[in-house]
């Protein structure tokens, strides 16, 4: 566990108080089940058997219990309620709208008006809500170094809240079973110093730049796959990811095109092999001239 944000560090804490009792416990009752096994030779009386059994059953059936809750409850709620999107403290939180889909995500920064797909970009130390919803099962947003794990479920809107407060990449990862591909339903999250992250959200509300010797791939992509994905500036957001920075995402990805059925397909996606293989090359050298 290396906690890189507020929630997860609370998180970590709470894991480890709890892992420390389940120590004491365990070896409370094993000390407790080597005693109940030495031999005894006095009987004693129905009376005093009779108190033995009630300390047992108050003590152990209802102090233990009670106390372990409350302790429990003492910790956790005020972790859980670090994760709620209270009202702010006067740092207004960077709102960003995730979408999960059979398989991927979709990420949109509304303010900026910006959408992206299977990269999520946060400024550090800077709270930010996340508002999670789905576009076709439930699904579940989670970034264990950050903390926090949250249903995305159709036709309704969770919202999460996140500090993270250390820089870098790390990932994330649906955490409810969503079908085939669920286990490759995964993203990078990439936690950026302030002003790098402000000039990453105004670099993605410029259009691509257009490049002559990609003429041939734009053309082909505008044809062939513009349909369900986006470019910016180049074709509108559709019903599959944007495709604007997806050379950033994947390597080899003609490779990863060509042997991209095999796996697995989407319900309702086209086979990928079938759409012209031989102009596969142009389209994939002009994804990969775009970041
Ligand atoms: Cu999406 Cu599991």
């Amino acid at each position: 566990m290396q906690p890189a944000g507020d929630a997860a560090r609370v998180t970590a804490a709470l894991w480890w108080g709890m892992f420390g009792v389940s120590v004491l416990v365990t070896a409370a009752f094993t000390a407790l089940w080597l005693y109940a096994l030495r031999t005894r030779r006095e009987t004693p009386d129905m009376a005093q058997q009779r108190r033995t059994q009630r300390r047992l059953m108050i003590g152990g059936g209802v102090l233990l219990p009670v106390t372990a809750i409350v302790v429990l409850l003492g910790f956790g709620i005020p972790a859980g309620h670090g994760m709620l999107p209270w009202p702010d403290d006067g740092t207004a939180p960077l709102r960003i709208e995730i979408t999960g889909h059979q398989w991927w995500w979709q990420v949109h920064y509304p303010d900026a008006g910006v959408t992206t797909a299977n990269r999520l970009h946060l400024p550090v130390a800077r709270p930010v809500d996340l508002h999670v919803r789905s576009a076709d099962v439930i699904h579940a947003f989670w970034v264990p170094r950050l903390g926090g794990k949250i249903d995305a479920i159709p036709g309704r809107s969770n919202v999460l809240r996140l500090r993270a407060t250390e820089t870098g990449v790390m990932r994330a990862q649906c955490a409810e079973f969503c079908g085939l591909g669920h286990a490759h339903m995964a993203m990078d999250v990439e936690v950026m110093a302030a002003p790098a992250f402000e000039q990453w959200l105004s670099q993605q509300q410029q259009p691509v730049a257009r490049d002559s010797a990609h003429t041939e791939g734009r053309a082909a992509f505008r044809a062939h796959c513009a349909a369900c994905h986006g470019v910016r500036g180049v074709a509108p957001q559709g019903s599959g990811p944007d495709l604007t920075t997806v050379a950033l995402r994947k390597e080899g990805l003609l490779g990863w095109l060509q042997g991209h059925d095999a796996g697995f397909s989407a319900p309702g996606v086209p086979a990928h092999r079938a759409l012209v293989p031989a102009r596969q090359p142009a389209i994939v050298a002009w994804l990969e001239s775009l970041p």
